[in-house]
């Protein structure tokens, strides 16, 4: 089959889709696939891109896919037309029929259902969550409305529109502060930690507002929750079988970091401690798989996930969390968590591209 592996786009988080598209394409077996490698720009145009090009953070410089005046285009239709290709010198060349899209993007316009809607369009296959079940859980206000419906255990938050920040900031404040002594700020609708800041009073938490809202009209305000970041991977099972949960793994951020910033998820290496598998009780490890795959099963995922969820003092569990396109370089979370379940991250990649086929 013809694979399609799309990445870069438009959304703040290109870089990082750039290095888990490298990962993913070393990882397809070319024996088994015949792959192309589609950048999207951050413009928005599709192109080629050789795929051996190895797309990393080196010496501080985010990889990005960049324009060379040729194009790709997709049918918009779903009457099985050829993908094609106009290129530089303005000439059209059919990349035929793709059997298969790997959007391995991060955030909007890639996360969020938008990309998800234009392969449904096209009736193309694709590899995870389809366009309701992206949209809800890349914004993290409906997320929480979903995993608290779903009787899933969320920590407090508060919403903050853009009609309420116009119009009624007092209030928005007021209810923010309400939360506890110290708060994170969060863009409703981005990833990697982009926009996150952490702060304490009403000066501070109306700059955050402010900065959040340079990603997302809509933020998102949480308490900071005192306990153990433990994440869990789940893949949907082949043939109809039921989801599996990974072996869990703990971030630990290093005490001179405030968070688990985006540097310390991308440019600090020394930052943050992947532990995998998290050293954990039997009770904790089956109560954060438990939780992990009731929330793939209430979200209607497909194909993959990461929850995040903390673990509080008393055993407790919240989902912080859910992403339908975690991060998937070969040093990331959610592959170190198969490979320590049993799966190599070839072998996680080779499951996704036969699921989505099936
Ligand atoms: N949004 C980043 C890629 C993650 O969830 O891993
Ligand atoms: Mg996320």
């Amino acid at each position: 089959p013809r694979v399609a592996v799309l990445f870069g786009g438009r959304s703040d988080e290109h870089p990082v889709s750039c290095v888990t598209a490298a990962g993913v394409l070393s990882a397809i077996d070319p024996e088994k696939y015949d792959v192309l490698a589609i950048g999207i720009t951050r413009q928005g145009t599709w192109r080629l891109v050789p795929d051996a090009v190895e797309f990393a953070f080196s010496g501080g410089k985010p990889p990005e896919v960049t324009e060379d005046g040729s194009a790709v285009y997709l049918p918009l239709s779903a009457d099985g037309a050829a993908a094609f290709e106009v290129t530089a010198e303005g000439e059209r060349r059919s990349l035929g029929v793709i059997d298969v899209v790997f959007p391995v993007l991060h955030g909007p316009y890639g996360e969020d259902g938008t990309v998800q809607g234009l392969l449904e369009l096209s009736d193309t296959r694709y590899v995870g969550a389809g366009v309701f079940t992206s949209s809800a859980s890349m914004d993290k206000h409906y997320m929480k409305v979903v995993l608290e419906a779903a009787g899933l255990p969320v920590a407090p938050y508060a919403v903050i529109t853009e009609t309420q920040w116009r119009h009624d900031r007092e209030r928005s404040l007021e209810r923010a502060l309400a939360l506890g002594e110290v708060l994170f700020v969060k863009p409703a609708r981005a990833g990697s930690s982009i926009g996150i800041s952490k702060v304490t009073g009403r000066e501070e938490l109306l700059a955050a507002v402010e900065a959040a809202r340079q990603h997302d009209r809509k933020v998102l305000v949480e308490p900071q929750i005192v306990g153990r970041e433990i994440e869990c991977g789940v893949l949907a099972g082949l043939g109809g079988a039921a989801p599996e949960a990974s072996l869990l793994g703990e971030i630990v951020v290093s005490s001179d970091r405030e968070f688990y910033d985006y540097e310390a998820k991308y440019l600090d290496g020394s930052a943050v401690d992947l532990r995998c598998p998290a050293e954990v009780d039997r009770g904790v490890q089956s109560a954060v798989q438990d939780a992990a795959v009731r929330t793939f099963e209430a979200f209607g995922c497909e194909g993959m996930a990461r929850v995040d969820c903390f673990v509080l003092e008393d055993g407790g569990v919240l989902v912080n969390e859910l992403n339908t396109l975690p991060g998937f370089t070969p040093s990331s979370m959610f592959p170190l968590m198969w490979k320590a379940t049993g799966l190599s991250y070839p072998a996680l990649v080779d499951r996704l591209l036969a699921l989505a086929l099936e």
